[in-house]
């Protein structure tokens, strides 16, 4: 599952006015956004995230500034760098994430799937592990 965890590198249609980034659902991303939140003014050693949802996708972009997520399978690890405006990264449902080692500019845009649902977040490691079937 962790190699479904994929950057994708989004169009850019910049032009001597500047840079411009399209994002398109079910075009650019593997589904329809239905929820856009954003994160920023955490400080370098906050870890976000620690979470995995039953049935939310996300893709999550660095409009400004820089990141690092950490995905997990209860199996396997891999650590994406969010480093530049035009790089997203596409996350299945039912992975863990971490997001942390935030710059003092970072402004990660997340676009998701789904409807903020408490209900479908896991937020307990080691009842992941137990959904996973690790334990
Ligand atoms: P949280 O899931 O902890 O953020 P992250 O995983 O990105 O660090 O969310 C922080 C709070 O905001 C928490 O109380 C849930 C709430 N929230 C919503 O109400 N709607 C949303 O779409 C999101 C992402 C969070």
């Amino acid at each position: 599952m962790i190699d479904q965890c994929k950057l994708i590198e989004f169009p850019q249609n910049g032009d001597e006015r500047g840079h411009l980034v399209i994002v398109e659902g079910n075009q650019d991303i593997p589904f329809e956004i239905k929820r856009v939140f954003y994160i920023y003014g955490s400080n370098k050693d906050v870890i976000r995230g620690r979470h995995a949802n039953y049935n939310s996708e996300f893709v999550l972009i660095n409009v400004a500034g820089t990141s690092k997520v950490k995905v997990d399978d209860g199996t396997n690890q891999k650590i994406f760098n969010l480093d530049r405006p035009h790089i997203g990264i596409y996350l299945p449902k039912l992975v863990w994430k971490d997001m942390y080692d935030f710059s003092d500019d970072s402004v990660l845009l997340c676009l998701a799937s789904e409807h903020y649902d408490a209900k479908e977040y896991i937020r307990d490691y080691a009842t992941y592990l137990e959904i996973m079937g690790k334990r």
